[in-house]
C-alpha cells in the first residue's frame, strides 16, 4: 500500500518543529494552537517580499502614532517567518527613490529620565547615527528599547533573520563567524559600539554570531525604523560621496560594490583648525579618510613632538593602532579646517581586508622615516604620505 504524503506537510511540520526547538514553550498544546493559527492568518495575507520587510514585532509597551495597516504584529511573529524566510539578495542597499511606502509607522517607547541619559551616552559615538539630521536621530531614539542580556546569551545567530540594531549600553560581546564548518571570534565588543547592521541594510541573513559575555544591556531599534531612517540616509550619503570613494587609492583594489559598503558605514566628521583629532597613547577605535584639508601626524619621542607625515584629500591615517591593536603611535592635528570620513574598527576589520596588504607595505616605512628624522641634527623635513 502506498501511502501519498500532502504536499508541504514536510515543510509544516520541520517549520513547527524548529520554533519548538527555538522557543521552548511551557505549553506545547497551547503553542501548537497558537502557531498554526497565526501560520493560517499569514498565509491569507500577502507576502512581504525582500524590498518590503515583514514588519517587526514590537514589544507591548510601544505604541505606534500613525497607521500604516500593519500594527496588528502580534508575539509569535518569528513563526511566521520561517515561510517567508528573507533570502540573500545583493549588496544593494534600500533606494528611497523607490520607496513609495510612506505610510510606515512612527514605533515610540517610553523611557524613564534615567533611561534616556543611558541611552543618550551610548547613541553619542555610534557612527551610523551622526548623519543623521535632529528629526531623524529624535524619531530612532523614541523606537529604540532597552534589553537586559545574561552572560552566554545569543544576541545575534548568524543565518538568522534580522529583527534589531543594537546598541551597547554595557557589556562584554564576542562575534563569530562559521565558514566551511569551522567558527571563527573575529571581533569583541567591550562595552560600546553596535552591531546587527548588516542583515538589516542589506537584506541578508546575519553575517556573524554574537555572544554576551557578561551581563549587560543594549538598546535596540526594530528593523522598519532601522531601514527607514538609517536606510534611507545611507542611499544619501552613496549619492554623496562615491566620486570620493572612488579616487581614494587605498580604495581601487576593492571592488564597486565594496567600496559602496565602505560608503555606508562611514561617516563625515568636521574639525578646526588645530583641533587634534587622535592622541598619541590612547586606544584606538576608529579609522579617517581626508575628504579636505591638511592632517599633520606628529610623534612625541624623549619629550619632542616632531611632525612626521602630512596628509591631504584622499589620503587616510589611524589604520596602525588599529592593525596592531596597540595604542596610538601618533598624534594628528588639524592644519587648517578639516573633514574626515570616519570609520569603526568593526567595519575596518570587515571590510577592509583587500586593502590591508598595502597598508602593511606603507607601516613598514613608518619606523624607517621615523629613525630618520630623530637622528641627532636631522633636517625639519616633513614627508608627504605616500598617495596610497
Ligand atoms: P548582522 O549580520 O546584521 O549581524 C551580526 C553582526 O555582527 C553584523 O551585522 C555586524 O554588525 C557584526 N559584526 C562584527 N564584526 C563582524 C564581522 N567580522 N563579520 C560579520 N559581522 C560582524
Amino acid at each position: 500500500m502506498s501511502v501519498r504524503i500532502p504536499e508541504g506537510l514536510q515543510e509544516l511540520l520541520v517549520g513547527f518543529t524548529t520554533e519548538v526547538l527555538r522557543t521552548k514553550p511551557a505549553d506545547l498544546l497551547h503553542f501548537a494552537v497558537q502557531y498554526f493559527e497565526r501560520l493560517r492568518d499569514s498565509r491569507d495575507t500577502p507576502v512581504h517580499s525582500p524590498r518590503s520587510p515583514v514588519p517587526d514585532c514590537t514589544p507591548s509597551t510601544a505604541s505606534v502614532t500613525e497607521s500604516s495597516g500593519e500594527e496588528d504584529c502580534v508575539p509569535g511573529e518569528s513563526v511566521i517567518r520561517i515561510f517567508t524566510r528573507r533570502v540573500s539578495v545583493s549588496a544593494e542597499p534600500y533606494d528611497p527613490d523607490e520607496d513609495e511606502d510612506h505610510r510606515e509607522p512612527r514605533v515610540v517607547h517610553a523611557k524613564t529620565d534615567e533611561q534616556r541619559q543611558r541611552l543618550q551616552q551610548a547613541c553619542g559615538p555610534i557612527l551610523l547615527f551622526r548623519s543623521l539630521d535632529a528629526e531623524q536621530m529624535s524619531q530612532v531614539l523614541d523606537a529604540m528599547f532597552e534589553r537586559r542580556v545574561e552572560v552566554g546569551e545569543h544576541v545575534i545567530d548568524q543565518d538568522d533573520d534580522g529583527d534589531n540594531f543594537y546598541v551597547i549600553d554595557r557589556g562584554t560581546f564576542s562575534v563569530y563567524v562559521s565558514a566551511e564548518g569551522e567558527e571563527r571570534l573575529v571581533g569583541i565588543y567591550n562595552n560600546r559600539g553596535s552591531f546587527g547592521e548588516l542583515a538589516l541594510m542589506y537584506n541578508t541573513q546575519r553575517a556573524a554570531t554574537v555572544i554576551a559575555t557578561s551581563a549587560g544591556a543594549l538598546w535596540c531599534l526594530d528593523r522598519t525604523t532601522f531601514r527607514r531612517i538609517i536606510v534611507r540616509n545611507n542611499a544619501k550619503k552613496r549619492k554623496l560621496y562615491e566620486g570620493f570613494i572612488e579616487s581614494v587609492p587605498l580604495l581601487q583594489s576593492l571592488k564597486p560594490a565594496e567600496r559602496m559598503k565602505v560608503v555606508d558605514v562611514l561617516c563625515c566628521q568636521t574639525f578646526s583648525d588645530g583641533e587634534r583629532i587622535i592622541a598619541q597613547g590612547e586606544g584606538a577605535d576608529c579609522f579617517y579618510i581626508v575628504e579636505s584639508g591638511n592632517v599633520r601626524i606628529t610623534v612625541k619621542k624623549n619629550g619632542v613632538e616632531t611632525e612626521v607625515a602630512l596628509c591631504s584629500r584622499g589620503q587616510y591615517f589611524g589604520e596602525l593602532a588599529l592593525i596592531t591593536s596597540k595604542p596610538r603611535a601618533a598624534s594628528a592635528y588639524c592644519a587648517g579646517p578639516v573633514r574626515c570620513l570616519v570609520m569603526d574598527v568593526q567595519a575596518f576589520e570587515r571590510l577592509l581586508g583587500p586593502c590591508k596588504d598595502l597598508m602593511r607595505r606603507n607601516i613598514a616605512g613608518y619606523e624607517e622615516k621615523l629613525e630618520k628624522l630623530f637622528e641627532p641634527g636631522a633636517q625639519e623635513e616633513v614627508p608627504s604620505r605616500s598617495e596610497d
